[in-house]
């Protein structure tokens, strides 16, 4: 089907991961704007090599966009799926409800994972961005235990959990209007949803694990973490906490 926002969106009852649909065809150069959604996967991934639980009435969407730019903006794309993923989540709760981004787009409710995002890209012979893949997983209805951290849905009590379609049509929409607004709107939007400046983070890259505090975005949209040794900007790697 065609969405209103002109996107065009294929529905599956399930699939092992829509991202790799949609890697596939980002490969074979399909045009961009192709949105996959699967009301189940049986093999769906997460960021850090993980499994991606994933259970019907939650979202699970990949998104191809060929946005072209140089390679160093990759991270910025990335950027703006969080603040979109943030503003779609937004409106389908009450006012004032406490979400925030955790970089590099994991979506916290009340300091609970919600949803997370696999961005990949792509780049071509030139050094330009071929292509970008958003794998997005939003726990609409259901909320799968992690080992390591809180989860929360953004289903509200006493009203049915937001509809996967349509929460999908609505991040596709946002997803634009982002792009439409620019990378550094997008980044100064990613700062006014992330932490506070000076938080203390703990960052693992493999097997190393860095303290420092968070200095805010560069340029590039990497992360600045104030480390003893000075202020280092991060392309790669998870927090932890
Ligand atoms: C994370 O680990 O935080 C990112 C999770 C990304 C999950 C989504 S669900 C849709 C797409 N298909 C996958 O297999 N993974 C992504």
């Amino acid at each position: 089907m065609t969405t209103a926002a002109g996107w065009r969106l294929a529905i599956h009852e399930e699939l092992a991961s829509t991202q790799d649909v949609v890697l596939a065809a980002a490969e074979a150069g399909e045009p961009e704007r192709l949105a996959v959604l699967a009301r189940r996967q049986s093999a769906g991934r997460g960021t850090q090599g993980r499994a991606w639980s994933s259970p019907s009435g939650n979202l699970f969407l990949s998104l191809l966009l060929r946005p072209g730019g140089p390679a160093r903006a990759l991270p910025q794309w990335s950027l703006l799926a969080g603040v979109a993923l943030a503003d779609a989540a937004a409106a389908v709760l009450p006012p004032g409800a406490e979400l925030r981004l955790k970089w590099p787009n994991d979506l916290l409710l009340g300091g609970a994972k919600c949803a997370g995002i696999l961005c990949q890209g792509g780049v071509d012979t030139a050094g330009n961005i071929g292509w970008v893949v958003f794998g997005i997983g939003v726990n609409l209805a259901v909320a799968p235990a992690l080992p390591d951290r809180l989860t929360a849905t953004l289903a509200q009590p006493g009203a049915l959990p937001p509809e996967p379609v349509a929460f999908a049509q609505s991040l596709m929409a946002t997803i634009d209007l982002w792009r439409g607004r620019g990378l550094e709107a997008v980044r100064d939007a990613w700062l006014a949803r992330g932490p506070m400046l000076d938080t203390p983070l703990l960052l693992r890259q493999g097997d190393t694990a860095r303290e420092g505090c968070f200095a805010g975005l560069d340029q590039d949209g990497r992360l600045l973490l104030a480390t003893p040794s000075g202020v280092v900007p991060v392309s790669a790697g998870e927090l932890l906490g």
